[in-house]
């Protein structure tokens, strides 16, 4: 996703701008050309040579330099996928709200046509502050997105509202924007992702070795190519993505219910979660003893999601097999009467379950078979969305 692209990251003077250095790297190592601009303020908490040694670029601190083009540098740099400016300052929010563009980076991004992008951070009454919040309004409405802040322990020692966004949530945001008019701009895809937990007892549950990475990355997929997710996910040890619905469950019929909901108005299911097939008849109140003889456990069959929720959508279901991989998947298909099944091979500890890879074999109602190498999940989840991208592309036809 960010392979390639073209970065401008403003620096602006907070003292969070010691944690932009993580954003930047994280940037970098995915693959894009990250430009800093840093304002002066800035230079006074971090040193340029941080962000140059990170990016393996020249940082620009300096209104009145040349790029190497020979061209004035912020009509250069304004050229840019997208503009970051994180951490902004409540003065760099006021400057860009009134059009003033005494530093580079306010001349850079009052030069560009670029989306643009701001994650604030500040004392909790600077934030709260009206003038602050009108500055903001001001930008949202002139498209500007916005990630954060968030609540927490600030500078002060105070804890309030305006804590610097974490890196992972400010590259999610840039992902989505660049994702913006994608592939699946305007759907409506819902993934389920996790391994369900059945309750036994109040302190033991039935569940099964998901990670829900895949899930995860379906969902983050999905959103970068522009469409709006709904992500149902069961306990798991993953960052929640930023840009999208979250609905958090625990059991099977949890699961169930919040699917029937979340389908009521979309495109796509895509069901990458392990879900339960069986769970304990009852939930007990009290913590089973320790007993001297054995214990049986009654169970009941769980609702089969992909099975029983029915809808005008696209239904991907996985298949996690240990032998038979094909033929077994393609039954699932028909059993299940699904449009896409993405077999898995979890014989070997390399992929499926808990790796952070995946070898999958897509299949199709006409039986077309696509074949995948060992691949990252996050490169996986593409593979499956460029079919159903086809799927709904073929369907928005057959509906003319
Ligand atoms: O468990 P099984 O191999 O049949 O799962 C295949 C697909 O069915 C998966 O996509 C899984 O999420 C879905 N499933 C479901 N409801 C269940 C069990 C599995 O939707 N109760």
């Amino acid at each position: 996703m960010l392979k390639g692209k073209t970065i401008v990251l403003g620096i602006t003077g907070s003292i969070a701008a010691y944690k932009a250095v993580d954003v930047a790297s994280q940037l970098t190592q995915s693959g894009a050309k990250v430009d800093v601009i840093m304002t002066e303020a800035a230079t006074k908490f971090i040193a340029p040579l941080t962000f140059q040694t990170i990016t393996g670029r020249p940082v620009v601190t300096n209104m009145f330099t040349l790029s190497s083009e020979s061209e004035v540098e912020h009509i250069s740099l304004a050229t840019a996928d997208i503009i970051t400016i994180a951490p902004a300052t409540a003065n760099t929010i006021a400057k860009l709200a009134s059009g003033i563009a005494d530093d580079m980076l306010c001349a850079t991004v009052l030069a560009s046509k670029s989306p643009i992008l701001i994650a604030p951070a500040m004392n909790v009454n600077m934030f709260e502050n009206s003038i602050t919040q009108d500055n903001l309004s001001r930008l949202k409405s002139r498209g500007f997105t916005i990630v954060g802040p968030v609540s927490g322990r600030l500078a002060s020692g105070k804890k309030g509202l305006g804590r610097f966004a974490n890196a992972t949530d400010i590259i999610g945001s840039i992902c989505q924007v660049l994702g913006d008019n994608g592939d699946l701009d305007g759907k409506h895809i819902v993934v389920t992702a996790g391994g369900t937990q059945e309750p036994i007892d109040p302190v033991r549950c039935i569940t099964n070795r998901s990670s829900g990475k895949m899930g995860y990355a379906l969902a983050e997929a999905a959103r970068d190519r522009g469409a709006m997710v709904t992500l149902v996910t069961a306990p798991t040890s993953l960052t929640k993505p930023i840009g999208m619905e979250i609905v958090n469950i625990c059991t099977a019929r949890e699961m169930y219910q919040a699917v029937r909901v979340a389908t009521s108005q979309t495109d796509v299911l895509i069901m990458a979660a392990a879900v339960a097939d069986y769970c304990p008849l009852r939930e007990l109140d009290e913590k089973i003893k320790r007993e001297s003889t054995g214990l049986t456990l009654e169970m009941e069959r769980t609702p089969d999601i992909l099975v029983s929720i029915k809808g005008d959508f696209i239904k991907v279901g996985f298949a996690a097999e240990s032998n038979n991989l094909v033929e077994n998947a393609r039954q699932k298909l028909q059993q299940k009467d699904i449009d896409l099944i993405v077999a898995n091979d979890i014989t070997s500890s390399d992929s499926g379950f808990c790796a952070d890879d995946n070898r999958v074999t897509i299949i199709d109602r006409e039986d077309r078979i696509d074949n995948f190498p060992l691949l990252p999940k996050r490169e996986v989840a593409d593979k499956i969305l460029d079919r159903v991208a086809i799927l709904l592309a073929t369907k928005s036809k057959q509906q003319l």
